[in-house]
């Protein structure tokens, strides 16, 4: 797990939000073990910002990576930092519900791990479409 707090610490170090000063990291890891990092990124039109998680997932696609298989967020301080509703669909269409999901604080201290069911219960992903 250390690894996965370490990336998503060193990916909220580059956060763009000069406007909420929320920096927010997140990482997670793939099928293979390996781990993609992100932060959030802002924009002056505020609507077209967008979060830390989908900057991750992106990298993870664009690797190859197919699945996630744990997560790890933070956000300002030692302020519980779940995903957003949005960001837990995004991830919900890469991981099982019993994917871990670690909330940190902002030195990397786990301050509570959730399962994506726990965040998101009753979901609906990609397999309602087949
Ligand atoms: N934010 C994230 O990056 N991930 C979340 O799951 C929650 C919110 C960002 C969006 C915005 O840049 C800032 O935190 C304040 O909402």
């Amino acid at each position: 797990m250390r690894d996965l707090i370490d990336a998503a610490k060193a990916a909220r170090a580059r956060a763009h939000a000069p406007y909420s000063k929320f920096l927010v990291g997140a990482a997670m890891r793939d099928e293979q073990g390996r781990v993609f990092a992100g932060c959030n990124i802002e924009n002056a039109a505020y609507p077209q910002g967008w979060c830390a998680e989908p900057s991750a997932i992106s990298h993870l696609v664009m690797a190859g990576g197919k699945r996630i298989t744990e997560v790890a967020v933070m956000g300002n301080g030692d302020t519980l930092c779940t995903p957003c509703g949005g960001c837990r669909q995004k991830i919900r269409e890469f991981a099982a519900g019993d994917v871990k999901i670690h909330c940190c604080s902002e030195v990397g201290e786990l301050i509570r791990s959730f399962t994506l069911d726990e965040l998101l219960p009753a979901s609906f992903g990609p397999e309602n479409l087949v």
